[in-house]
């Protein structure tokens, strides 16, 4: 993975592990590179194209990266404002030598960062949530130390993930590091809205790819929610009216999972081109997730 870019954002469900057998089915030379499910970032950082027009229908996820876009070339700024309220709150942050936690390696040996940090990481909660104008960067060392490192609102609004079992280390650092550098020669366009109105507004053409890891419809996560079978067919109906204008696309899925198989997906995909992935979920030592196979359908 040396010379893969993972997103700060560490988001739940990223490309990361993949992107490397993704990339092999894009175009060489990409004009605008769209990516109206863009995530945590893990596939437009790792790609090269002339500007990227990116968008997710999470406001949370597009502050975050407008907000860690806001420091490209402030990096230092970035790191003090956030060892600020790390230091405020008294969390613990290995990325600086800290081993305050080490006490607790014995009694806890594999909660040791949830437990050293749960009181501090509450209360840096209870601040966000309270105040009026929320405080972005808050959000993001709440990220970093939350539970799988996951953004999560309840209905009210309020942020509600419980705290993590890992703290602000080299990775986050490395990680952070690569995103500032990268952002500093790609043209980015961040949008908040639905993927269907996203692609709408967009003027493209033949030499632009875009790339689409929407919600699964058969596997479970956070943002899979709210995506039923009446957004599965507007997706593959955007898609077709992408192909029909002879602009490229690339989209993930997954076909079969456990005892579910998206059919709706797989026969629409019988008319275009079905790359099969090697999924990281894949586990051969466990039969009931074996059958997880994710694909990539491109139309050229
Ligand atoms: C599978 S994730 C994308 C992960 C991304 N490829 C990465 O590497 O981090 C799907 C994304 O679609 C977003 N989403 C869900 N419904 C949407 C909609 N109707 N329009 C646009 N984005 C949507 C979710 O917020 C989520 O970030």
């Amino acid at each position: 993975m040396k010379n893969i870019n993972r997103s700060p954002l560490f988001y739940v469900g990223d490309k990361y592990k993949l992107i490397e057998e993704i990339k092999q089915y894009f175009p060489k030379k990409i004009r605008h590179f769209v990516e109206p499910f863009v995530g945590g970032g893990s596939v437009y950082l790792n790609v090269d194209a002339e500007d990227f027009w990116l968008n997710d229908l999470s406001y949370y996820v597009v502050s975050l990266h407008k907000l860690l876009c806001s420091f490209v070339g402030r990096k230092e700024e970035f790191f003090s404002k956030v060892f600020e309220i790390i230091d405020r709150y008294g969390l613990s942050c290995s990325a600086r030598g800290d081993s305050a936690f080490e006490c607790l390696k014995i009694q806890y040996p594999k909660t040791y960062f949830a437990q050293f940090n749960k009181q501090a990481f509450l209360k840096l909660r209870e601040d966000y949530n309270s105040s009026s104008e929320k405080d972005c960067l808050m959000l993001y060392v709440l990220l970093i130390y939350g539970f799988n490192r996951m953004i999560r609102f309840n209905q009210k609004g309020a942020y509600n993930l419980p705290v993590g079992n890992v703290d602000f280390n080299q990775n986050t650092v490395e990680a952070l590091n690569s995103y500032f550098r990268l952002n500093a020669t790609k043209k980015t366009h961040w949008h908040n809205e639905d993927f269907e109105i996203f692609i709408n507004r967009l003027n493209l053409s033949e030499q632009d790819l875009v790339y689409l890891d929407p919600p699964y419809l058969i596997t479970f996560s956070e943002y899979n929610k709210f995506w039923t079978y009446r957004e599965e067919q507007r997706l593959i109906d955007i898609l077709d009216s992408l192909d029909r204008k002879h602009i490229k696309f690339a989209v993930s899925n997954v076909l079969h999972y456990k005892t579910k198989t998206n059919e709706i997906f797989l026969n629409w995909s019988a008319k275009y081109n079905v790359h099969s992935i090697k999924s990281n979920y894949i586990s051969y030592h466990d039969n009931t997730i074996k059958k997880f196979n994710e694909v990539l359908v491109t139309n050229f």
